[in-house]
């Protein structure tokens, strides 16, 4: 039974499936540190990856649950954790409860996504870093817990100097004009937090720092925010794994759990992006066609999507994508490159979806391809309105060494730093 919470949620485990490794990198050397003058740091507000914020939740007396266990803190008004909930996850009797409610369902009527009835979250400790997913040390390297260490070592403070900006990762941007409370919401209240960071600190902008996932909510709040009020408040972005082109896995997972596609607001953000993979360059093969990035409706029909889900990827996810900008405020973006293990193109030879696919790789850093990383170059750096971009392209760095190992962190740590000279 537990296995059912792995079907439903496949596209959020991503991350850990892919980035379990062995023992945990040395930090990095200490920096000088710059933080016996707290007054000199620029403030920093930290948005992590996919799966990294975590969940409470309560059960309204309109909850419906698929057993009677389920049931079981229905109309307390008790907040539990919904996510991560090892305990529950690892029990048989409960996973499915969890899996039941962490998803989310499409309301046509709102046309938006929303939790199950009867199901209210919230996210833990908005504000501070200390709500990141850090229960253990794989999850520290991918949920930036290495980061923030060498932060702290250089002299930040959290909630003083130092703040996180946790989000509801199963949701994602919607397209302007598409209603989207759950990144409505975030935006207001990471606004006000970079507006109270900066007054905590003698008024001084901010520097936003964003892991993978997290790049896709900074970079729209971004570019849906005042240009004013951008130059005022932000000193600096640093973009850290994310790229304008999405990346395979995505499809993999899709392909295997159709299901999943109407579960989670966030199920199509990754998608290969038409921006980045043109109309030459299958991404899915099969005897009888290929599929390229343009061609996303045709895969997401052959897979077993129903027409719902392909308009919602149409007018909601897509034009997201095709917007992936600029947000002319100055920007540091770093990618890991050089691992060839990053998937290129899946080959469902005869056509059948629900069988595992074989997986041509290339270049990138394990999961975007270098195609994404060099992408940016394009679309931020050559952008007349960017006025300062720069792009740290890290050999043989993983997606999530980017964040986490010695030299890498070390890379990002002196970036950071770098805005104040
Ligand atoms: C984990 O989930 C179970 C079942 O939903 C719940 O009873 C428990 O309180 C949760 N744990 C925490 C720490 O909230
Ligand atoms: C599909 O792509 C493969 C290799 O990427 C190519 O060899 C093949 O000719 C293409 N097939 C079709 C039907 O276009
Ligand atoms: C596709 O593959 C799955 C898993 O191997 C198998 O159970 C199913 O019968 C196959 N479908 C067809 C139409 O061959």
């Amino acid at each position: 039974m537990a296995t059912q919470l792995y079907r439903l949620l496949p596209l959020l485990f991503l991350p850990f499936i892919l980035f379990r490794r062995g023992a945990s990198p040395p930090l990095p050397r200490q920096h000088a540190v710059i933080g016996d003058d707290p007054a000199g740091l620029h403030p920093v507000v930290l948005l992590p990856g996919n799966t990294c914020s975590q969940l409470e939740a309560r059960l309204t007396d309109a909850y419906q649950p698929p057993s009677p266990q389920c049931a079981a803190a229905k109309g307390s008004g008790r907040w539990f954790r919904l996510w991560k909930n090892s305990t529950a996850m690892q029990d048989p009797d409960v996973a499915p409860c969890l899996a039941d409610q962490l998803r989310l369902v499409y309301d046509p009527a709102a046309r938006d996504f929303r939790n199950v009835p009867g199901v209210e979250t919230r996210v833990l400790g908005f504000g501070s870093t200390r709500g990141f997913l850090a229960d253990s040390p794989a999850n520290k390297d991918l949920c930036m817990g290495r980061l923030v260490e060498a932060l702290e070592q250089a002299g930040y403070r959290d909630a003083e100097t130092l703040f996180g900006a946790p989000f509801d990762f199963r949701q994602a941007p919607a397209a302007p004009g598409q209603p989207c409370r759950a990144f409505s919401q975030f935006s207001r209240r990471l606004r006000a937090l970079v507006e109270r960071a900066s007054m905590k600190n003698e008024g001084k902008p901010v520097v936003i720092v964003s892991h993978s996932q997290g790049g896709y909510f900074a970079l729209e709040f971004l570019n849906r925010s005042p240009l004013p009020w951008r130059r005022r408040y932000v000193k600096h972005y640093v973009m850290a794994s994310t790229g304008p082109g999405g990346f395979l896995l995505s499809m993999q997972k899709l392909a295997s759990n159709p299901s999943a596609a109407l579960s989670f607001g966030s199920a199509f953000t990754a998608l290969p992006s038409p921006k980045v993979f043109g109309p030459d360059a299958p991404l899915v093969v099969t005897r009888a066609r290929n599929y390229t990035a343009q061609d996303m409706p045709e895969f997401m029909s052959a897979i077993g999507l129903p027409p719902l889900a392909v308009t919602l990827y149409e007018t909601r996810a897509l034009p997201v994508k095709l917007n992936f900008r600029a947000p002319v405020v100055p920007t540091t973006c770093i990618n890991g490159v050089g691992v060839p293990m990053t998937m290129k193109e899946l080959v469902y030879w005869d056509g059948n979806f629900s069988k595992a696919p074989e997986v041509v790789y290339g270049d990138g850093d394990g999961l975007i391809l270098l195609a994404s990383t060099l992408a940016l170059d394009t679309v931020i750096g050559d952008d007349p309105r960017q006025e300062y971009y720069k792009s740290i392209k890290l050999a043989g760095t993983s997606h999530a060494g980017v964040i986490s190992d010695g030299a890498a962190l070390e890379r990002v740590v002196s970036e950071i730093l770098g805005v104040h000279e």
